[in-house]
């Protein structure tokens, strides 16, 4: 039997039901892949589940992801993070329906000239929707395939090693496997079938697979104007920097010593995008508000408000007490 024979034996047996992987009529399945992809852009299967069956049921169909108003689509993405795929999938949306009549590309270049679809989302895309012969290599299936061949030895190529018809089960075989078996930090040798094959398993010592780089911390401060009387805090979308550009933000700066007029709260660690930032977090109560800034509510909005923001709201809501 042939690797690819072999995992997908093991993923017939093993795959996880995922709402987006239930078979469904071509324009769903379509839908359903593409919205699945964007989201698990960075984001875990077990996190993407709750999102994606509540996005399906609040927007059922491409057609009306392209009637839908942006802000609509950035609520339904409240909380999974990097906003910029909300913005990209509405955008493409509507390019799918007013330029190539509702139906995802079936060519490479066309398809990765959408917005928010590099290399890998239109590999992946391709396999997955028109079985194409495909490989997707995310984090998971590059570590897979690294320890298969052993990464000193350059004779192999290891898309030879997996030749079959169903190019869509195996796009999703390899990422499946990487995700349950061939883990980074302890591989299940032991209930891996394909093992034999492995040069990981059969070397000794161990292959090592490069470390992750560590993310070292930024430190940043963050004024939030307050009300006294009133659960409200002052945000704006005028922050500048970059990787927090036009969201709901109080004020932040890099961190100084100069903080003289407010009074320090609390310090945390958070995170955005691929960035870790440690936070000093400081308030002033205000009736007035420099231009730019706008009041909202700390207890319901209709506004989109990043999770980031919303982690300061639960902060400052302990000065009401
Ligand atoms: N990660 C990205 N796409 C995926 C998929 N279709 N199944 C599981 N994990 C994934």
């Amino acid at each position: 039997m042939n690797l690819s024979k072999k995992i997908l034996s093991w993923y017939d047996n093993n795959k996880r039901t995922l709402p987006w992987r239930i078979s469904q009529n071509f324009r769903k399945k379509q839908y359903y892949r593409l919205l699945s992809e964007f989201m698990l852009q960075q984001t875990q299967v077990k996190t993407v589940i709750p999102y994606f069956n509540n996005f399906v049921k609040k927007i059922p169909s491409l057609k009306a992801l392209s009637k839908s108003k942006e802000k609509k689509v950035l609520k339904l993405w409240e909380g999974l993070g990097y906003y910029s795929r909300a913005k990209n999938l509405h955008k493409t949306s509507r390019i799918l329906i007013n330029k190539h009549k509702g139906i995802i590309p079936e060519n490479f270049a066309e398809l990765k000239a959408l917005p928010g679809i590099g290399d890998y989302t239109a590999n992946v895309l391709l396999a997955l929707i028109y079985n194409q012969p495909r490989v997707a290599i995310d984090g998971n299936v590059k570590r897979v395939l690294t320890r298969i061949v052993n990464p000193n030895s350059q004779d192999q190529d290891p898309i030879n090693l997996f030749k079959t018809k169903r190019n869509g089960d195996l796009a999703e075989a390899l990422m499946e496997f990487g995700s349950m078996i061939c883990k980074p930090k302890e591989p299940k040798c032991n209930e891996c079938k394909i093992k034999e094959a492995c040069e990981y398993y059969n070397s000794e010592p161990k292959i090592k697979l490069k470390r992750k780089i560590k993310i070292q911390s930024k430190s940043y401060d963050i004024f939030c104007y307050l009300k006294r009387n009133k659960k409200q805090i002052a945000l704006t979308k005028n922050n500048d920097l970059s990787f927090l550009k036009k969201f709901n933000l109080p004020k932040i700066k890099e961190a100084s010593k100069k903080n003289k007029n407010w009074k320090f709260l609390c310090n945390y660690k958070n995170s955005i995008s691929n960035k870790k930032l440690n936070i000093n977090l400081y308030y002033k109560f205000s009736t007035r508000i420099p231009v730019q800034y706008n009041w909202y509510s700390l207890k319901k909005n209709n506004e989109f408000i990043p999770s980031f923001t919303k982690k300061i709201f639960k902060k400052v809501s302990y000065l009401y007490l």
